[in-house]
């Protein structure tokens, strides 16, 4: 990508980001709701330490840091790059303050500009990949805000909608149809010299048996099916591991759904609190959820294997975060009209869907040296694969070979799941 392209994609990507906070006030902002959550100041922070850090310290000799205290602040896991600021304890930092993080911002995105434009071509070769990957981490924290302060609202009492409420249709969802895939020897992995995190490659060889999946993810009608043939009591469908987390944590249903007066189920949303669509994709669900449902079908999760030969070759198009719904929709709102009976549908956007394999590295797969190394290779142990992006995910970050990761018990990730069975 030349310069000029550089540059508008870094300055969209970056207004992209504060765009999403423009409806939050300074003290949605600053709350960390459980550990796993970062408040939206930080992550407006920490994207900007990533260009700071890896590219303006390194590569701009005039550059001046903003504020040297950040580096402690905004390092969120880099052991390369110094100590750092506890995880749990980011929603403790009630400064710097909104503003300050906005002139931070600001700071960083014109030096970031003038090395664009004005940067030596030696110095603009080892900057390129390194801002395309600051750019590629900074959409993954655009989710991750979303995220996040769906969390936080969900722990206030008064339910705020992070967007106004829309208009919502009652959604009608089609019958299971399943995809049948021949098995024997396919590749996967990224193929390309277009961008990819390290963590999908090197492309692979690997066996498959022959085997079908399910033509859409699993709604909230079936899952309500699990619920009520109480499967979050039943321990046969469950996982130890699982089964000891549904009893220490008290869960009898996915994240964000209650159980109101009348016997139905209501859902937190970010668009705001209203009742269960039985169409629309089962969200919110941990991995061990998403096994014990398969289970209780009589079916199970697809391997990313699967997932990604199921994949190849459709169209990366969906209900990602620019359709503006931020939630999982029933209609497959990304596919061709005309679209195939024999293609598997909403593969991408809606929901993460969770796959049977452990996140492992690929065979002859090598972290690259230096701190960027700890990106991803650092993570490859007791994780599980997700693939497919969510309604939060930004259009255009998603790949087939995408590998997203969480640990088996997360469930503040747009996260649902797709069935899978043998032949
Ligand atoms: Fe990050």
């Amino acid at each position: 990508m030349d310069r000029h392209s550089t540059l508008g994609r870094f300055e969209t990507i970056r207004r992209d980001t504060e765009a999403l906070t423009a409806n939050l006030a300074p003290e949605d902002q600053s709350i960390q709701s459980m550990p796993d959550v970062s408040p939206t100041k930080w992550h407006l922070a920490h994207t900007t330490w990533f260009f700071e850090t890896f590219i303006l310290t390194r590569l701009d000799a005039e550059y001046r840091v903003f504020d040297p205290a950040f580096a402690y602040l905004f390092n969120s896991y880099y052991e390369a790059a110094g100590p750092r600021h506890p995880r749990p304890e980011r929603g403790l930092l009630s400064r710097p303050t909104v503003d300050i993080v906005a002139a931070y911002r600001d700071h960083v995105g014109a030096a970031m500009s003038r090395l664009i434009e004005h940067a030596a071509e030696s110095v603009w070769r080892e900057a390129a990949p390194l801002i395309e990957l600051g750019v590629q981490h900074e959409q993954q924290h655009q989710e991750l805000i979303l995220m996040d302060i769906k969390h936080v609202f969900s722990c206030n009492p008064l339910l705020p909608a992070y967007q106004a409420p829309q208009l919502h249709v009652q959604q009608t969802t089609t019958s299971l149809s399943w995809v049948e895939f021949a098995g024997g020897l396919h590749e996967i992995g990224h193929p390309g010299a277009e961008f990819a995190f390290d963590n999908e490659t090197p492309r692979h060889k690997v066996w498959l048996e022959p085997f079908r999946l399910a033509a859409r993810p699993v709604s909230c009608a079936e899952y309500r099916g699990f619920i009520d043939d109480g499967g979050y009591a039943r321990p046969e469908f469950w996982l130890s591991d699982g089964w000891a987390t549904v009893c220490e944590q008290g869960w009898e249903a996915p994240l964000y759904w209650r159980r109101e007066a009348d016997g139905e189920w209501s859902i937190f949303t970010l668009s705001g609190h209203r009742h269960v669509d039985p169409a629309e994709p089962v969200c919110h669900v941990s991995f061990y959820e998403a096994d014990a449902f398969a289970k209780w079908a009589g079916k199970r999760l697809p391997t990313e294997s699967e997932w990604e030969i199921a994949a190849a070759g459709l169209p990366v198009s969906g209900n990602f975060a620019d359709c503006g719904y931020f939630h999982p929709c029933a209609d497959d709102l990304g596919a061709p009209p005309q679209r195939a009976a024999s293609l598997p549908r909403q593969m991408f956007g809606d929901v993460w869907e969770w796959t049977a394999s452990p996140y492992t590295p690929y065979p002859r797969f090598r972290a690259v040296g230096g701190a960027i190394g700890e990106y991803n290779g650092k993570f490859m142990c007791n994780q599980m694969v997700l693939r497919g992006g969510a309604a939060v995910t930004p259009a255009g970050h998603l790949r087939p070979t995408y590998r997203n990761f969480f640990p088996p018990s997360a469930r503040w990730a747009f996260a649902g799941l797709r069935l899978a069975e043998d032949v």
